[in-house]
């Protein structure tokens, strides 16, 4: 049997019926196979892709290229899980063509079923845009990686009235342009729950408190891949850094002590065969 294909449907009705919404960030087939099979809801193709995965010291770099090449991959290794693309940096903000070309891309060439995008205000129309062009999107308010810089820095926001206010009209506004669903990252928890209590689509967190319609977090966080950088905000719910480096360390001193291959990992040939072989130096 086919297994169910989670829908927006789906999501809204979780919202209604107060069941939490699980979302999780992956960047490759086998890791987007393991997420379907633990029955997470949604999953989303990050451009954190650049700073877990690539080695770039922020999101900025991305490139549309490297995200449909990831995307592609978890594309191939999901059956019931909600596929979102994450438009990077650049590939929304030149213009509204250019905006809904490449979100169509993430829908085309990638397999994704929306496209997320960072920001409110001018972000907004190019986000009804997309919407008008029949592409599902989800907003991202609150801390907006891409834009750190004009945000000075990664730091909860919203912490005064004109902030909070700001990130409230910007979710009634982004709901209003046709989002389906919006992301609220670093933000009070307060605020998070007014916000999540007046909208009417579901509301997604990270670092936004228990009260958001669901949760998303970046995979390599929650399992403990990365260690260099831990905001307040993120349980580990694995030491994967140190079970792999174990292994790695352990697959040396085998392959030192001349432990490994052992016979179990071995392939044998018939004797007799070996004696007719003739070396032709
Ligand atoms: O790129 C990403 O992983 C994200 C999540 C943190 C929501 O935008």
């Amino acid at each position: 049997m086919e297994d169910k294909k989670v829908t927006i449907i789906d999501l809204i009705k979780k919202k209604k019926n107060k069941e939490k919404i699980t979302m999780l960030t992956a960047y490759d087939y086998q890791m987007a196979r393991l997420i379907d099979e633990a029955d997470i809801d949604m999953i989303l193709v990050g451009d954190s892709l650049g700073n877990v995965v690539l080695g770039y010291g922020s999101t900025v770099p991305v490139t549309m290229g490297e995200m449909l090449h990831h995307t592609k991959a978890v594309r191939r290794g999901v059956k019931k899980a909600f596929l979102v693309g994450d438009m990077p940096f650049m590939s929304y903000n030149i213009s509204i063509e250019e905006a809904i070309g490449n979100a169509g891309r993430f829908m085309k060439e990638a397999g994704a079923q929306a496209v997320k995008l960072e920001g409110a205000g001018v972000m907004t129309s190019v986000a009804r845009k997309i919407v008008e062009a029949g592409i599902p999107v989800i907003g991202h308010i609150g801390l907006t990686p891409q834009t750190t810089s004009k945000l000075s820095g990664y730091k909860v926001q919203g912490k005064d009235l004109g902030g909070a206010q700001d990130i409230l009209d910007s979710a009634f506004a982004l709901q209003q342009a046709g989002c389906f669903a919006l992301i609220l990252e670093c933000v009070p928890s307060a605020l998070a729950k007014l916000i999540t209590r007046n909208l009417n689509i579901p509301t997604i967190g990270i670092g936004a408190g228990p009260h958001c319609d669901g949760q998303v977090l970046v995979s390599y966080d929650l399992l403990g891949i990365v260690k260099q950088f831990r905001p307040k905000f993120v349980k580990r719910y694995a030491d994967l850094a140190s079970q792999m480096k174990n292994a790695f360390s352990d697959f040396k001193k085998e392959v030192d002590k001349n432990i490994f291959p052992a016979t179990e990992h071995t392939f044998s040939m018939n004797e007799d065969l070996l004696k007719k072989l003739k070396i032709k130096k």
